[in-house]
Formats: structure tokens, C-alpha cells, sequence
């Protein structure tokens, strides 16, 4: 027997104006669309926002429904929507934010599982990586180079 240790490596930020002037702004999408997510059952307001190869910015926020698992993270709502509307752009990164409550405080989220798997997929289709940025709990802006990053043992490498 042997003991696999798998690694990955972020980028880590403590500072927000460390970023790239369109990394800035994906954030700053992001922390807008959370006042249009539709949350009412959780209220907890998550905005992604996705740059496009042709530096075009999509937004999107996740939509709650009474029967739970009919709702849709922000994050897949922003892929599925650039996938029906632009399948052939490319994305060149994700930011993702959550707002807890009606305040005006945000805090970072990681991506659950499910969007993990979502976003894989349209990495491994456009066949470029995909930068995904999000805040620690220190509000530390933390960056994967790819989405493949966030899913070791990853299902389409079997
Ligand atoms: N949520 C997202 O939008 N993205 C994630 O990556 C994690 C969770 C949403 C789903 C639900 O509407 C709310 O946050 C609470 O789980």
C-alpha cells in the first residue's frame, strides 16, 4: 500500500487592488448581482460573474425554489446561460461571491461540489482553463488557475 498525496496550489491575494483591473471588476460584478439573486428561502445571495474571450462580462445569481433542489447556484445559472446564448466564446474566468442576508456584507464561497463538476464541464469543452476567483473567510481573494484544480480524483479522468 501505498499513501497519494494530492496537492493543488492557489494563488492568494490579502488585497483586492492586488488583482488585474478586469480581476477588480469581476468581483465587483459579482458583489452586484447578488442584490438579483432570488433567495428568499436560504437568503443567502451568491453572484457570479464570468468573462468572456471577448472580454464581454455575464452575471448571473442563484434562483431558490420552494422545492429545494429545483434552485440553481449562481454559478451554474451564469454557464448555462453563456452556454445556450454563447457556446462559442470561450470563458476565461469565474468570480463568485455571497452576500448573507439584506445587509450589505459579503463573504467568500467556495463553489459546492455540483458547480465544481458544471463548470469541469465547460473547461474541458473549450479546452482552456478557467480562472476561478473567490474570498477566503479573512476576505483573502483566492485564485485557481484552472476549475480541474477544485476537483482532484475528477470524474472524466477515470
Ligand atoms: N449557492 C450558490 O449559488 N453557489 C454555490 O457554490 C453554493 C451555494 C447557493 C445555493 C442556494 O441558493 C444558497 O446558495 C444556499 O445554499
Amino acid at each position: 500500500m501505498q499513501k497519494l498525496n494530492l496537492t493543488i496550489s492557489l494563488e492568494k491575494y490579502d488585497n483586492e487592488t492586488e488583482l488585474t483591473p478586469i480581476e477588480q471588476t469581476l468581483l465587483k460584478e459579482a458583489r452586484k448581482a447578488t442584490y438579483k439573486s432570488y433567495a428568499p428561502y436560504s437568503k443567502f445571495h451568491v453572484g457570479a460573474a464570468v468573462l468572456l474571450d471577448d472580454d464581454q462580462i455575464i452575471t448571473a445569481n442563484n434562483q431558490e425554489n420552494a422545492a429545494f433542489p429545483s434552485g440553481s447556484c449562481a454559478e451554474q445559472s451564469a454557464i448555462f446561460w453563456i452556454g445556450a446564448n454563447h457556446p462559442d466564446r470561450k470563458i476565461k474566468a469565474i468570480a463568485v461571491i455571497a452576500r448573507p442576508g439584506s445587509g450589505d456584507d459579503f463573504r467568500g464561497v467556495p463553489p459546492c461540489g455540483a458547480c465544481r463538476q458544471a463548470m469541469l464541464e465547460y473547461e474541458n469543452r473549450q479546452n482552456e482553463p478557467i480562472r476561478l476567483i473567490m474570498l477566503n473567510s479573512d476576505n483573502q481573494i483566492l485564485i485557481t488557475e484552472s476549475i480541474g484544480d477544485l476537483l482532484p480524483l475528477k470524474f472524466n479522468e477515470f
